[in-house]
């Protein structure tokens, strides 16, 4: 299959929705990452988006809004039940305040709630599940595409299931060209890492998948931090957060700090042996006396040690290390407070990427 890529305009935008309304996939960018987008409500389009991606049907997918919900004359919840995205429960359920708290503050934007679904949305993206994942994201473009379709667009992030997400659509081009029918170039994320998954269920608030927001503006907006789910490899309550993920081809050791203050980095570059060439990802600069000659290549993440500006590398940094042809094994570091900010998602998906991989212990 030809892979048609668009640049943004009003013709490439008429384009990719007349493919999208054929029950075609085409990769789209948001703020997060770029989404493999199809028709939420066909399953001939949905089927599509998983054959591309080789991804198990056991993986649900999150269902994206236009932002026009925000504005319905008779409300979010009640205009997401009619269209048959939500279920009818919701309208006096203990959750609706959340809801409502939460769309208001982070809507378009970085945020998906799992929630019980309305009988329109394909089985195939719910995974058979009670419930749907949905997001209004905050993208120009998407909600441009939006705009012009009469349906809900389903859309997982756009790389080979368990890869790198993608950024860029040049990313996309290499995870799925040949495989899709078009990809809307919007340039690079501006967020870099994926929305932030809470469930919402009987009034509590349960985080799925750390993400775009951070958990404590999450706790600023309702009251109290998300209980964090009980994530294991067998059976995590987001099907998809599997314990290796976000993968490199490349092996991937994670360092849970800073490098320069990591006692046992000599013992580990003695282990790894002169014979291994390292690549190194770190999350911002390393003191002057550390001795960055030691390995072949290396990424700061962010100059500054800002979490925002360090998510919105990550993807496309890991990619070129993976892609470099003098490396053979990537080492990359986090901050001491990893739990702070975006530092939470970056930390997770490195996590992520190293599991299964060659590990050292915590000093
Ligand atoms: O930022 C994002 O969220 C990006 C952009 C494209 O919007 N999308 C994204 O989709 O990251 P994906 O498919 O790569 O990850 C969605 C995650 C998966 O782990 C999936 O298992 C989980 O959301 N999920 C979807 N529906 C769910 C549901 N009903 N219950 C629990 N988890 C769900
Ligand atoms: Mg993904």
């Amino acid at each position: 299959m030809k892979t048609e890529i668009f640049v943004n305009s009003p013709q490439s935008l008429a384009l990719a929705c007349a493919l999208l309304e054929s029950s075609e996939v085409v990769a789209l960018p948001t703020e997060t990452v770029y989404g493999l987008a199809g028709n939420a409500f066909d399953e001939t389009s949905v089927r599509k988006i998983f054959l591309a991606k080789s991804r198990p049907y056991f993986d649900p997918l999150i269902v994206h809004l236009s932002r026009r919900y925000l504005t319905a004359p008779e409300g979010l919840v009640p205009a997401l039940i009619r269209d048959g995205v939500l279920h009818s429960s919701l309208e006096s359920s203990p959750d609706r305040m959340h809801i409502d708290l939460l769309a208001k503050r982070f809507w378009p934007g970085p945020l998906t709630l799992v929630l019980p679904r309305g009988a329109l949305v394909s089985d195939i993206v719910t995974g058979n599940q009670s419930t749907v994942a949905i997001r209004i994201p905050a993208h120009e473009v998407f909600q441009s595409v939006l705009r012009l379709l009469p349906f809900p667009l389903a859309a997982p992030s756009a790389n080979r299931f368990g890869r790198i997400s993608p950024t860029t659509a040049d990313h996309v081009e290499s995870e799925l060209g040949g495989r899709i029918a078009g990809i809307l170039d919007g340039g690079p994320c501006s967020i870099g890492v994926e929305s932030t998954i809470l469930k919402l269920e009987n009034g509590e608030a349960i985080l799925l998948r750390p993400g775009g927001i951070p958990s404590t503006e999450i706790g600023d907006c309702i009251g109290r931090i998300p209980r964090s789910a009980s994530i294991r490899a067998a059976n995590p309550e987001a099907p998809g957060m599997l314990d290796e993920h976000y993968a490199p081809g490349k092996p991937l050791i994670l360092i849970p700090e800073p490098i320069d203050s990591h006692r046992e980095l000599p013992g580990l570059l003695q282990d790894l042996g002169k014979s291994e060439r390292l690549g190194l990802l770190i999350h911002a600069p390393v003191k002057s006396n550390f001795d960055l000659d030691r390995f072949k290549t290396y990424r700061i993440l962010s100059p500054t040690g800002s979490d925002v500006e360090a998510a919105k590398n990550l993807f496309s940094f890991l990619r070129e290390l993976d892609g470099d042809p003098f490396i053979d094994v990537i080492i990359a570091d986090l901050p001491s407070d990893h739990s702070f900010g975006i530092f939470a998602a970056i930390a997770d998906r490195l996590q992520r990427a190293s599991r299964n991989k060659p590990s050292i212990p915590h000093k």
